[in-house]
């Protein structure tokens, strides 16, 4: 079984940026955590960042034929991008949606999840911890 994980923009500025929001670990950290749990679980793990819209379509028409499943941070893109959301659904992988904050208690401009409407399921508001619980849903999703 092998997994993508995808973050978008300013996620590799975690620990930097807003920690009263997105907590002091950092971004090295946080991949840390996701090559750890796969490991654990015996996933195969690639993780990809990225800042620009296009290359997340890239990694994620990449990874059709390869991937088996896809836990997503589109970050900001989450509430713009419906080219994201195309394109999982053209792959039509598995995908779990992770964000680090709670964006359901936040502005009205993140009310909005575009890629979320093509993801089995959605963790929020967990910090980094969302990402370990989506990667076990998903290799047990995946198992059924
Ligand atoms: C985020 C929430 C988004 O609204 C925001 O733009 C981000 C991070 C989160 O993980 O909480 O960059 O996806």
């Amino acid at each position: 079984m092998k997994f993508l994980i995808i973050n978008g923009p300013n996620l590799n500025l975690l620990g930097l940026r807003e920690p009263d929001i997105y907590g002091k670990q950092d971004y090295a950290a946080l991949c840390d955590l996701c090559r750890q749990t796969c490991e654990e679980n015996g996933i195969e793990a690639e993780l990809f960042q990225s800042n620009h819209e296009g290359a997340i379509v890239d990694a994620i028409q990449q990874a059709y034929g390869r991937i088996d499943g896809i836990v997503i941070n589109p970050a900001a893109y989450t509430h713009t991008s419906i080219a994201i959301l195309d394109a999982l659904k053209a792959v039509a992988i598995p995908a779990v949606e992770v964000h680090i904050s709670d964006v359901s208690k936040r502005e009205d401009f993140r009310q909005i999840s575009y890629a979320g409407k093509a993801c089995q399921k959605t963790y929020m508001g967990l910090g980094l911890e969302g990402y370990r619980q989506a990667i076990l849903w998903l290799k047990d999703y995946l198992g059924k």
